[in-house]
């Protein structure tokens, strides 16, 4: 039986005075709306228990499994208001396909697509007034799941909790203009060769951190990874898909195969780039050719992309190299391809170009 997700009677809502506050000047999330979407599954009973109420802390025991073993999913996918004050989704089937793979790998209960849909939709409906409509800003979605069986000892839950909750969105890294500087390690990784690098799993982002420390004390905010086992070849950040552009127009991004999460902006990229005369390549990048093709001037673009980033430009890319810290730089300011790839995926995202590929689904 599918899951209806109706609002419990009685929610409070922020006062208009206080939400055009909060629009005023959303960073990326500080304050979530007013309003969850919750699920609740057992092995027993499958999933039950939907409803959409207030967002508010949660009574959690200390010995529940996710705050020892990780066992926790999540997503990430935004709505966006057009100029006619409608409302829409990018691509949330995609979510809610990438959830159920996420959930496969760590063992956590399939949520039928159509049930993720809904949760996702009536939670926006119902906090509509906290999508914004300024420039390049949205409303951002979390949905996740985690372990919320009481015990001690390793081994999958019995029983999991489904949630979604939100809030509006300025941008996360950079905007349009402004490029941003990447810390490039090898001395970790985020995950491993059969690991839970293509799942979004909480336990990915955890380790991911003392990179992004080390990154920080370089002046770099986030991280662009490498493979675990040897160190030489380029993955993607802690929190985005890597893209690199030659002087003559040729796009590289590395393969997805097992350790890179299948991001849904990295595959619209890869859909709208010949459109702009760019050739697709999807193959290993390896640190020596970034480094080498860059420094000869055949590598003039680098980017990042993803829900939260949308396609930022890098200006500099830093690494260790033996004692010192080098550092590699891309076209001053953000780069032709970079520019035309963001502005393409923003005016179909924000109705303001076709969408021929069918991406964007009106909020019902
Ligand atoms: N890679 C990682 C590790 C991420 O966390 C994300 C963000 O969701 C992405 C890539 C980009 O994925 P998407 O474009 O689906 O947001
Ligand atoms: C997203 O882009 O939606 C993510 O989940 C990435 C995270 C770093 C905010």
């Amino acid at each position: 039986m599918s899951l209806s997700f109706d609002l419990v009677p009685g929610t409070q809502r922020t006062s208009p005075e206080k939400l055009t506050q909060i629009l005023a000047d959303p960073g990326f999330v500080k304050h979530f709306s007013d309003h969850m979407a919750v699920a609740s599954w057992s092995e027993a009973e499958g999933w039950h228990d939907s409803r959409i109420e207030n967002y508010r802390a949660l009574t959690m025991a200390p010995g529940s499994a996710v705050l020892h073993y990780a066992q926790e999913i999540f997503e990430g996918l935004k709505a966006y208001r057009h100029a006619d004050g409608s409302l829409w989704l990018f691509r949330p089937e995609m979510n809610a396909r990438r959830l159920n793979k996420s959930a496969d790998r760590l063992n956590l209960p399939q949520l039928d697509e159509e049930d993720f849909l809904t949760s996702v939709h009536k939670l926006i409906r119902i906090d509509e007034a906290w999508v914004p409509s300024g420039d390049e800003m949205s409303y951002y979605l979390r949905p996740f799941m985690f372990a919320d069986e009481e015990f001690i000892g390793v081994r999958s839950t019995k029983s999991a909790s489904y949630m979604v909750i939100g809030g509006a969105a300025g941008p996360y890294l950079s905007d349009a203009l402004t490029p941003v500087d990447i810390w490039l390690t090898t001395d970790y990784s985020r995950t491993g060769d059969a690991g839970t690098g293509a799942a979004k799993c909480g336990g990915n982002y955890a380790s991911s951190l003392v990179a992004q420390r080390e990154g920080a004390t370089h002046g770099c905010s986030q991280v662009l990874f490498t493979d675990a086992a040897t160190h030489e070849w380029i993955e993607e950040l802690g929190g985005m898909n890597f893209f690199v552009v030659t002087a003559d127009r040729q796009i590289i991004t590395p393969p997805t195969s097992g350790t890179i999460l299948e991001g849904i902006t990295r595959d619209s990229i890869l859909a709208l780039a010949p459109g702009f005369g760019l050739t697709v390549h999807e193959r290993p990048l390896s640190v020596d050719e970034l480094v080498t093709r860059t420094r000869s001037g055949e590598i003039v673009e680098a980017f990042a992309c993803g829900t939260a980033a949308v396609v930022s430009g890098i200006g500099n890319l830093k690494y260790r190299d033996g004692d010192q810290v080098s550092t590699l730089s891309f076209t001053s300011g953000v780069g032709e391809a970079t520019r035309e790839l963001r502005q393409a995926l923003v005016d179909i995202q924000w109705g303001r170009r076709a969408d021929i590929y069918g991406w964007m689904q009106e909020v019902r």
